[in-house]
């Protein structure tokens, strides 16, 4: 198909055994206007089919003993090249590589920000105690967590990451302002945004800060700031 648009979409491949965990989420915004616009494509790949039997298995015990069942590289392996030779090459640049692990090192808005620049990115989400390490090594990937927690999986997280990065693209969100200000911007002073108030003025006997609906613009830059975390 001949691209009109003169920006590429972001291509990421999402490796998972659960593609329908991500179904619903999708159809909401920010994504589903950015697809929709041809910001963004989003392709799943099923891990089970890099089987590396007729059974359907994807896993095996961890060497050194140890609770759970570890993802064997040759599937992750597979599904990796298969989403590497989908992308068009001669418009693509190297696919960027991310392993969704408790032990990588934890997202945040800068990351997202890079990520948001990047035209080929490959997502592949953990399942049970882990993954072979030797792929994430093969092809120099970055490992990430969301934080200091255990999930059962990376498709949480993996929603988390195409969120944020889909605000970040270009386009995605209909008033572009709502970036500029926006909590954790690490182009900002403050770490988060202040307390927002909406209508009524007294509810339940509690009342907007008064500065607020003052009309007075310095002094409600002033308040905002002062109430903004560092
Ligand atoms: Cl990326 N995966 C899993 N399984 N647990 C996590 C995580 C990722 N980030 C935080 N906890």
């Amino acid at each position: 198909m001949l691209m009109l648009n003169k920006t590429l979409p972001l291509h990421i491949s999402i490796i998972t055994l659960f593609p329908d965990i991500f179904a619903n989420h999708l159809k909401h915004l920010p994504i589903s206007r950015a697809i929709e616009k041809g910001l963004l494509q989003i392709d799943f790949i099923n891990l089970r089919n890099f089987a590396i039997d007729k059974r359907g298995t994807v896993d095996s015990p961890p060497y050194g003993g140890g609770p759970g069942m570890i993802l064997r590289p040759e599937p992750i392996f597979d599904a990796i090249n298969f989403a590497l030779n989908r992308a068009i090459p001669a418009m693509r640049e190297p696919a960027h590589i991310i392993f969704l692990t408790p032990r990588g090192k934890t997202y945040n808005q800068a990351t997202a920000q890079h990520i948001s620049t990047l035209k080929n990115l490959v997502i592949v989400c953990g399942r049970y105690e882990g993954m072979d390490q030797r792929v994430a090594e093969y092809f120099h990937a970055q490992e990430v967590s969301i934080g200091n927690y255990v999930l059962s999986g990376g498709e949480i997280a993996g929603m988390a990451i195409i969120e944020s990065v889909t605000r970040l693209i270009p386009g995605a969100i209909e008033n572009q302002d709502a970036l500029i200000n926006e909590s954790f911007n690490p182009g900002q002073p403050t770490q988060t945004e202040h307390p927002q108030y909406s209508r009524p003025e007294e509810w339940q006997g509690l009342k907007v800060p008064q500065i607020l609906v003052s009309g007075h613009h310095k002094k409600v830059d002033d308040w905002k700031t002062q109430n903004s975390l560092t």
